[in-house]
């Protein structure tokens, strides 16, 4: 017989607890705590639209079990922004337009982010390579990579000591294009 149990864990900083079934899945309880940007499309591990960050390591969120999430530090995409101030992936992707129906996005974001993590300033060959694992059924990849490219320069820019990071409320439209020519420039190709 199978019961359900109660599990505590952080969630974008925040202690939470839920009680989960013993066959529920991380994007059902992320969705049963009222969190969408994780999405079950492909339930095989294949698309990335389900992605999470589970102690720091990116899961895929259908193919992981809630159970295993006790004790454990969630970080979904409904946490990168800073009340209304989105995180500089966020604005990059909206500033290249690297979207289409949106679907996969909260995907490519924290998985973006994990990049950079890793590799502050990224190629396009090391981003194609780490991204490999999410599918744009759209198929915005030229506009993704280009989102990319625009958040390593935001992120560099925002630790440079002295320099007061930019965003999406004070750039300018002529500024936008200008960063949005500046990564088009570099380089991003069709997939
Ligand atoms: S829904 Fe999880 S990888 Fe596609
Ligand atoms: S924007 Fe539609 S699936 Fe990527």
């Amino acid at each position: 017989m199978t019961t359900s149990r109660t599990i505590s864990f952080t969630l974008n900083g925040e202690p939470a607890s839920a009680t989960v079934a013993p066959h529920q899945n991380l994007v059902e309880l992320l969705a049963q705590l009222g969190l969408g940007g994780a999405r079950e499309s492909c339930a095989q591990g294949l698309c990335g639209c389900c992605t999470a960050i589970v102690d720091g390591r990116a899961v895929s969120g259908c193919l992981f079990l809630a159970v295993f999430a006790d004790g454990a530090r969630l970080e979904t995409v409904e946490g990168l922004a800073d009340g209304t101030q989105l995180d500089p992936i966020q604005e990059a992707f909206i500033e290249t337009g690297a979207f289409q129906c949106g679907f996969c996005t909260p995907g490519f974001i924290l998985m973006t982010r994990q990049l950079l993590e890793e590799n502050p300033a990224p190629g396009e060959d090391d981003i194609r390579h780490y991204l490999s694992g999410n599918l744009c059924r759209c198929a915005a990849y030229p506009q993704i990579i280009e989102a990319v490219q625009l958040a390593a320069r935001k992120r560099t820019r925002s630790v440079t000591p002295g320099h007061r990071p930019p965003t999406a409320a004070v750039l300018s439209d002529e500024e936008r294009r200008r960063e949005a020519s500046a990564t088009r420039s570099e380089g991003a190709r069709g997939p």
